[in-house]
């Protein structure tokens, strides 16, 4: 990242393990570099065993859990190796494609890489669970609607409708599974990061996802524009 997170103020976490998913790149990393700096034992998702060593190597107290979010196969295979009591899980991992695709279980991609995924991994753990859940949504929530008769999005993908249904979705899962661990004393945080220049602008390539334009009036998105350098989107008024 071009400038790096002042160090969070976190209470002493030895003792504590995190898991943290997405902990190789990005907003991830960041998190579990600042976990380990506070004395927590990380275990680390990765889609790259390689990349996940590297990073489990400069964390410290670290162990890495290989999974592919887009492939559930993996993700049940991964998380039966979770084999510890889990203070806090952080689903971080995430992204988007700028085509649409399918996964090996026939899942439009980028849902089954933000929810599916995240989703299965956090149930097959939640008996380890002992502490918090945090799942990492996005303000891109606000630009759309779900559609339960075309949650694969069939019809009119784009990037960032597929990315802030995904979004949306991770919500509403936030929210459900708050409710039903309410009793348990384990409690469920939603975060919305902020934007960072991290490796999701760069599937453009030029380090910025596409503009949504949103209309003066009513505030509702429209089709999102091509990568460009500014982040704030012009003023439009919406014909609909
Ligand atoms: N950056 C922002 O401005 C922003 C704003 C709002 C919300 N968010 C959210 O913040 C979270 C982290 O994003 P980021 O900005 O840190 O992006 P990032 O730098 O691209 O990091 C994404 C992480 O997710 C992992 N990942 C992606 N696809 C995966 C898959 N199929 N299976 C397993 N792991 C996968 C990546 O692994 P690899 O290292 O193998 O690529 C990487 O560790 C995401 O949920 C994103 O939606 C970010």
């Amino acid at each position: 990242m071009r400038n790096r997170l002042p160090d969070l103020p976190l209470p002493d976490q030895h003792g504590r393990t995190w898991l943290i998913t997405g902990a190789t790149n990005g907003l991830g990393r960041e998190t579990a570099r600042a976990a380990a700096r506070a004395g927590a034992r990380i275990l680390l998702t990765s889609r790259d065993k390689d990349r996940g060593q590297q990073v489990a190597a400069a964390l410290g107290d670290a162990r890495v859990i290989a999974l592919d979010f887009t492939d559930l196969a993996s993700v049940r295979a991964g998380s039966a190796t979770v084999d510890e009591p889990i203070d806090v899980l952080v689903n971080c991992a995430g992204g988007l494609t700028t085509s649409r695709s399918e996964t090996v279980d026939g899942h439009e991609s980028v849902l089954a890489m933000n929810v599916l995924g995240p989703f299965a991994l956090t149930n097959l753990v939640a008996d380890r669970l002992r502490g918090r859940v945090v799942i990492v949504g996005s303000n891109s929530h606000r630009q759309v609607h779900l559609d339960l008769e075309d949650l694969q999005l069939r019809r009119g993908w784009n990037p960032m409708k597929a990315y802030g249904r995904s979004k949306l979705a991770d919500m509403l899962w936030a929210l459900e599974l708050g409710r039903r661990l309410e009793m348990t004393g384990v409690s469920v945080m939603l975060a919305h990061p902020g934007w960072a220049l991290t490796n999701i602008q760069n599937r453009f390539g030029r380090g910025r996802m596409p503009r949504s334009r949103r209309c003066r009036r009513c505030g509702r998105s429209r089709r999102p524009m091509a990568p460009s350098r500014s982040c704030t989107p012009p003023p439009v008024r919406c014909r609909r």
